[in-house]
């Protein structure tokens, strides 16, 4: 098969840039795509970040500290940007203005307003395709419960929880680094970081919720810098969000936690719908397990728990019984990604990356806890 080509560039060389170009090197995993994306160009203000690219990407040709530079290259298509928060927007509208597509990272803009700026850009370039990265929807289970919705299959949603817990953070001696500073990772702090995770599913199924209250925490407020002295670590660690979600039909709790300080959960996400006829719930922390329950009148209330194999949104060529980790949900993202992006509303499966729209709706959310929590009310969203 001919596939077509999307050429990347990939500004901010750091976590997510390795992770993201290592998928694009491991594209012969997804035999059946008519499109493959080339890495041919990298920026960081860091050279010694560059140097990774360069040696493991023969396609790079361009490789430079000055972003406007990759920009400027007619050899770029399409961009991943993964840079700190305070950059998502002059950068991320740099990026739509010369006509480039964009795959940016969460929380696509640093508070509400830098998104807005975000969206307002592409309303002024409706050539330009962009989606914001959440790759945890990709996992099989995670996939299923979306298979399961799509079916209409809860009957009447009871309640729909979703978190993405971490715990690193409560070493009180790991270093400060930028997601640690309300100047660089914005005042949503743990919200920003993890939020379009959790959100990504809700939103995509109508659930924006209509009434939000939280309760926000800073636990560590002190970190020690690059010299060992103490400076302020002035971001939320944790989020716990009530939201109510009020549609044509029904009205249920949504529930949302966004944690860096879970003591012994090293990067878990997870989805827990409730229903009338059956619910379903999955968990990285147990990436093989999906745990669904069927209501039958009158019969025992029963978990049923599957073993989950290698069931991916596009067909790999690993084997079904094989494991799904990390790195494999990022190679299903970007598949949704370019699948998208060549052919829009006939991609091959039906779920597609967070979109600038759903973008917006989770700022909506993340300003409203933030509110919230401020003024001790429930805000009010509907
Ligand atoms: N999808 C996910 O699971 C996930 C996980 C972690 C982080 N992220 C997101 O990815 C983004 C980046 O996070 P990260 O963990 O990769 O950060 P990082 O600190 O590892 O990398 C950021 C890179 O940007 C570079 N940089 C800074 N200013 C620059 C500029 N003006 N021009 C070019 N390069 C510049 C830095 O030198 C660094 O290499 C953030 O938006 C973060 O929220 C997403």
């Amino acid at each position: 098969m001919t596939a077509q080509t999307l050429r990347f560039g990939i500004i901010g060389c750091g976590l997510m840039a390795r992770e993201f170009a290592s998928a694009i090197q491991r594209w012969a995993h997804l035999p059946d795509m008519d499109v493959r994306p080339q890495l041919v160009a990298v920026a960081d203000t860091r050279p010694s970040c560059l140097c990774w690219f360069q040696e493991n990407f023969a396609d790079v040709r361009v490789a430079v500290s000055d972003y406007r530079d990759l920009l400027a290259s007619s050899e770029v298509d399409t961009v991943y940007c993964a840079l700190p928060h305070h950059l998502h927007a002059s950068v991320y509208c740099d990026i739509i203005a010369a006509g480039k597509h964009l795959l940016g990272e969460k929380p696509f803009g640093i508070d509400l307003a830098a998104n807005e700026r975000i969206l307002a850009a592409l309303a002024g370039r409706p050539g330009v395709f962009a989606r914001c990265s959440s790759e945890f929807p990709f996992y099989p289970g995670a996939y299923q419960i979306i298979r399961f919705l799509q079916e209409g299959r809860f009957g009447r949603i009871i309640e729909v929880e979703a978190g993405f817990w971490h715990s690193s953070d409560l070493d009180p001696n790991k270093p400060i680094n930028w997601k640690r500073q309300a100047q660089f990772n914005g005042e949503y702090g743990c919200l920003g970081d993890l939020g379009m995770h959790v959100l990504h599913i809700p939103l995509r199924f109508g659930w924006m919720p209509a009434t939000v209250a939280a309760v926000l925490s800073k636990i560590v407020t002190e970190r020690p810098d690059a010299t060992g002295r103490r400076v302020p670590c002035d971001t939320w660690d944790n989020a716990v969000l009530t939201c109510e979600v009020r549609t044509a039909d029904q009205r249920f709790p949504l529930l949302l936690s966004t944690k860096r300080i879970a003591p012994g959960e090293m990067n878990t996400w997870f989805i827990k719908i409730h229903g009338t006829e059956f619910s379903a719930e999955f968990s990285t922390k147990q990436p093989r397990t999906l745990r669904t329950m069927t209501y039958r009148p009158g019969r025992p209330q029963s978990w049923e728990v599957l073993d989950l194999g290698y069931q991916s949104a596009y067909a790999a060529i690993t084997g079904a019984i094989f494991e799904f980790g990390f790195p494999d949900s990022i190679l299903q993202m970007l598949a949704a990604f370019c699948d998208e992006l060549v052919h829009g509303e006939q991609m091959r499966q039906p779920f597609g990356c967070a979109t600038p729209q759903e973008t917006h709706q989770h700022h909506l959310v993340l300003t409203a806890a933030l509110e919230a929590y401020r003024d001790g009310r429930v805000v009010n969203l509907a």
